[in-house]
C-alpha cells in the first residue's frame, strides 16, 4: 500500500512542480498592503487546491489577512488526527535587482525552483498537501485523520492566528501538530529541531527638527537625526557582539555541559557559515560557539534604517528625522514585553542633547523547547529515517515561528518540526529557491509519516 502511494506521487512529480510554479507566481507579500489582494488570491488559489485533493477546505477571515483550513471529509475518530501547519504568505521580494529571474515568474534552473516563497514555506506545505492528495488517489482514504491550518500572516508575526487557536480549539483538536518550515542539513541528514527561538521587535523614530534644512546654513548648529540614530544603535552592542542592554542577559538560562555537548555535535563550521552567507567572518559572543548563538542565546539586530536623501547625485541637507527597524531574538524564559521595555530604556538613555525619540509598532512571541519523547514524534522520526537514509540530528533554531508557543499552550500536543529545504535555499533573501529533490523527499517524508503515525 505504502509503496503504491510513494510510486503514485513520484509518477506525478511533473504535473506537482507545474502546481507549485503556479502557485509561486501569485505574490502574496503579507507585510506589504499594496498586495493585499494577491495575499487573498494565494489563499483562495490553495483552498481550491485542497479541495481537488479531496479535502473539504475554507477561507476564514480574521482582520487581516485569512487563513486557509482544511480538512478530511472521511474524519474516523478511532485513528490519530494530525493539524499541519504552513503558511502561504511570503517575504517581500526587494531588493529586486539582485534577483537571476523575476521573484513572481517562478523559473526551474539546473534542478531548483527559483522564486519568493518557493522553500519558505509554499513548497514545503504543498508537498505535505499532495502526499494527502497521493493517498487519497491511490487508496480513496487516509491512514489517519488530517487537518491543515495554513495562514497568510506567518512572515508578520501571526497577529491574529493566537486568538484564533484559542477560540477554536475543538475545531483544531489534534494528536500531534506537524511543520514543515524549516530545513534539513543537507539531502541525506535530516533534522528535528527541537526549540525555535522567539522574536520582540518594534520601530524607533528619531527627531531633531521640524523639517529637512540647508546643511551649510544649519550644519554645526543644530543635532543631526542620522547621526544621533547611529549613536544610540551602536550603544546596543559591544566591539565583541554582546547585547549591552541592562537586563537584557538576566532570564536566559545557562546552558548545561550536557546540553553544551549535544550542541557541539552539530556539524556546522564557520566555513559552513562564511560559504552560505558570504560574510567576511563569523560574529558574535566570544564564549559561545556558532551553534550555541544560534539557538540558545538571544541577539538583537537592526533589519533596516533611514534617513535623509538617498537617491541619486547629492542634496546637502540635514534630515529632520531618522528610523530603524529593530527586533532580538529570544531565548526560552524571556518575555517579549519586559526585553522591549529594556532596550527602549537603554536607547532613551543612549539618546544625546537635542533628540526626540519615540517608539511604534511592539510586537513579539515568546521562543518555545519542543520534547521528543512522544509516539508521533519517534513516527515522525522513523519517516525521515527512511526518507532520508539517516536519523535525524536535533537542533535548535535560530529563526521563530510565532504560532508554536500559541499551539502548545492552547493545544497541548506534541509538535513536530522537520523541515523539507536546505540551509542554501536563500529565505528571505534574494534568489530563494526549492530544490525540486527536496520538494520530492518531502512528499516521500509526509507519505511515510502519515503510515507510520
Ligand atoms: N521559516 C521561517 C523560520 C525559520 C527560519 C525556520 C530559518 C528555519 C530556519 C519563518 O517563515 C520565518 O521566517 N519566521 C519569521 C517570523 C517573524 C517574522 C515573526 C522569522 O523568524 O523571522
Ligand atoms: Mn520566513
Amino acid at each position: 500500500m505504502l509503496s503504491q502511494v510513494l510510486e503514485y506521487a513520484r509518477s506525478q512529480r511533473e504535473r506537482y512542480v507545474e502546481d507549485l510554479l503556479e502557485y509561486l507566481a501569485i505574490p502574496s507579500v503579507s507585510a506589504q498592503p499594496d498586495h493585499a489582494r494577491d495575499v487573498k488570491m494565494a489563499a483562495l488559489w490553495l483552498a481550491d487546491y485542497l479541495r481537488a485533493a479531496g479535502l473539504r477546505a475554507e477561507l476564514i477571515a480574521t482582520p487581516g489577512h485569512p487563513l486557509v483550513y482544511a480538512e478530511w471529509s472521511g474524519h474516523d475518530h478511532h485513528r490519530p488526527t494530525v493539524l499541519i501547519y504552513g503558511h502561504y504568505d511570503v517575504q517581500p521580494a526587494e531588493p529586486f535587482e539582485l534577483w537571476q529571474s523575476d521573484p513572481f515568474q517562478p523559473v526551474v534552473r539546473d534542478g531548483y525552483i527559483y522564486a519568493r516563497g518557493a522553500s519558505d514555506n509554499k513548497g514545503q506545505h504543498l508537498a505535505h498537501v499532495n502526499a494527502v492528495a497521493s493517498y487519497l488517489r491511490c487508496e480513496g482514504t487516509l491512514p489517519v485523520n488530517v487537518k491543515f491550518l495554513l495562514e497568510g500572516e506567518e512572515e508578520i508575526g501571526s497577529p491574529n492566528l493566537g486568538s484564533f487557536i484559542a477560540q477554536h480549539r475543538d475545531l483544531l483538536a489534534c494528536d500531534c501538530v506537524m511543520i514543515s518550515d524549516g530545513s534539513l542539513r543537507s539531502l541525506t541528514q535530516p533534522v528535528l529541531t527541537y526549540g525555535l527561538r522567539g522574536l520582540a521587535g518594534f520601530e524607533v523614530h528619531v527627531r531633531c527638527l521640524a523639517h529637512d534644512v540647508h546643511s551649510g546654513h544649519y550644519g554645526g548648529n543644530v543635532q543631526n537625526p542620522a547621526l544621533a540614530l547611529a549613536q544610540i544603535l551602536a550603544a546596543l552592542k559591544d566591539a565583541a557582539g554582546r547585547v549591552t542592554v541592562p537586563g537584557f542577559y538576566d532570564d536566559v538560562r545557562t546552558l548545561s555541559a550536557e546540553e553544551r555537548r549535544l550542541l557541539a555535535r552539530i556539524p556546522y563550521s564557520e566555513a559552513d557559515l562564511v560559504r552560505e552567507t558570504g560574510a567576511l567572518a563569523a560574529f558574535g559572543e566570544p564564549e559561545f560557539t556558532i551553534s550555541e548563538r544560534r539557538g540558545a542565546r538571544p541577539t538583537l539586530e537592526v533589519n533596516g534604517m533611514w534617513s535623509g536623501y538617498i537617491g541619486p547625485g547629492s542634496k546637502t541637507i540635514i534630515p529632520a528625522t531618522a528610523h530603524a527597524k529593530i527586533t532580538c531574538r529570544l531565548v526560552p524564559h524571556q518575555e517579549p514585553m519586559k526585553v522591549i521595555q529594556q532596550v527602549q530604556a537603554a536607547m532613551r538613555a543612549a539618546a544625546p542633547a537635542g533628540v526626540e525619540i519615540s517608539f511604534s509598532d511592539e510586537r513579539g512571541s515568546p521562543a518555545s523547547l519542543i520534547a521528543l519523547d512522544a509516539a508521533e514524534v519517534q513516527a515522525a522520526i522513523r519517516a525521515a529515517q527512511h526518507t532520508y537514509g539517516n536519523p535525524p540530528l536535533y537542533e535548535l533554531e535560530g529563526g521563530s515561528i510565532p504560532i508554536v508557543h500559541d499551539f502548545q499552550t492552547q493545544l497541548g500536543k506534541p509538535i513536530i518540526l522537520l523541515g523539507f529545504g536546505l540551509p542554501e535555499d536563500n529565505i528571505h533573501a534574494p534568489n530563494e529557491r526549492f530544490a525540486l529533490s527536496c520538494y520530492e523527499k518531502g512528499m516521500e517524508a509526509s507519505i511515510r509519516f502519515l503510515a507510520e503515525l
